[in-house]
């Protein structure tokens, strides 16, 4: 049976040209880059050229781009570095936010060292800005550090990354953005945004796993990551992942190579699939913004109504061939309720929820069969 892949924003397929720039890297340009002799200043090389054009891509100096093993680590490490070198008291977020920084916050509140703030967010997922400079205004004078994130994995809400960014330097806070789902598939140019670190993951964008960044603006000097090694200018010690920063650099190149056109190739494939769903079936919701042209182009998540068809809906599509999510790519393959869905209904969400992500690689026939299947499985129309 064929597969058709719907769970781009879990993770994408490495691109073949990618794959061709890294593969060298495993046998032939074996170097460690560390090492003085050729070998190692091949290597060395590279990854500076590849730290280079990221750096490009993004509208970032070189010394602002530190390679890590991917979003996650991005997250925790700024997070705890601005509360051990920058003496941030109080940590700013959202109930929406990426496990990643929830996660973290909830961590360094528990050993004591910060108070952990969440602003509200609106019934369609937008976080309230009021209610954030609200909270400023009573963390006045304190240090305050705001983790939010640019676009929402789950429901594809986009945070407006200068309004926010401005709102914090108004009231003297940092601003780290989770950037995971937007870097690959959004243009960047830090140098005129007013964030001072966000971060970026090379699966999310037809890299390969395992490997991401982290931007640490300029104006911001922080100790190292991880200790134990010169590597990174001393900030994350460690022998370098070698290929999968080649991979990275390699796959942002690519990403940003035929980005508009790719950008509305994979818009127009969310829009034709939401309006079959809402043509087609009784019923169906889509949470947050992910129906609007206001949110991440590559996200659709559907609420369709719970009925005794709808409940397995996830194990129903996998059983076709069909690789969809319930929310975010869920560890244990049980729809728990996600967190992010609970969150904008206030814990009252009652609907099967299937998270459609695209890529380039994705083709309308292929949603064709999608909707093919629903009708197969959950009839015609699903009352609400
Ligand atoms: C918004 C967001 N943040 C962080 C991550 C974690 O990234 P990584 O898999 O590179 O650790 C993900 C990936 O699922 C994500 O979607």
């Amino acid at each position: 049976m064929s597969r058709i892949y719907l769970d781009n924003a879990a993770t994408t397929k490495v691109d073949e040209k990618v794959l061709e720039k890294m593969l060298p890297f495993f046998a032939e340009n074996f170097g460690n880059p560390s090492s003085i002799y050729s070998y190692g200043r091949e290597v060395k090389a590279m990854i500076e050229a590849a730290r280079k054009s990221v750096a490009n891509l993004l509208g970032a100096n070189p010394g602002e781009i530190f390679f890590t093993s991917g979003g996650t680590e991005s997250s925790n490490m700024i997070m705890r570095r601005c509360v051990n070198d920058l003496g941030v008291k109080h940590i700013i977020t959202s109930p929406l936010e990426h496990h990643c920084v929830l996660h973290t916050a909830e961590d360094i509140e528990h050993l004591g060292r910060i108070k952990k703030h969440l602003v509200d967010v609106k019934p369609n997922g937008d976080v309230d800005l009021e209610h954030l400079e609200k909270m400023f205004q009573e963390l006045k004078n304190e240090k305050v550090l705001v983790s939010l994130m640019h676009g929402n994995n789950e429901i594809g809400n986009l945070l407006d990354l200068k309004t926010v960014g401005e709102l914090t330097k108004k009231y003297g806070a940092y601003f780290h953005s989770d950037t995971v789902q937007t870097v690959g598939h959004f243009k960047f140019n830090l140098h005129e945004m007013p964030m001072d670190f966000i971060t970026g993951s090379a699966h999310k964008f037809h890299g390969p796993k395992g490997i991401g960044i982290v931007y640490v603006s300029d104006r911001v000097k922080m100790k190292p990551f991880v200790a134990g090694g010169g590597q990174e200018r001393n900030m994350r010690a460690g022998t370098e992942n070698v290929t999968g920063i080649i991979g990275f650099a390699k796959a942002l190149e690519m990403a940003y190579e035929n980005f508009e056109a790719d950008k509305k190739y994979i818009a127009d494939l969310k829009f034709y699939l939401k309006n079959k769903l809402q043509n087609e079936f009784e019923g169906v919701i889509f949470n947050g913004n992910s129906a609007t042209e206001n949110s991440m182009y590559t996200v659709l998540s559907v609420g369709f109504p719970k009925t005794q068809q709808t409940e397995m809906l996830l194990y129903t599509l996998d059983m076709e061939g069909i690789c969809v999510s319930g929310g975010s790519a869920c560890s244990s393959g049980a729809e728990a309720g996600s967190h992010v869905i609970q969150g904008i209904y206030k814990g009252m969400a009652n609907q099967s929820t299937i998270r459609f992500s695209f890529s380039k690689y994705n083709t309308k026939d292929e949603l064709d069969k999608v909707i093919d299947v629903l009708h197969q499985k959950i009839g015609t129309a699903v009352n609400a």
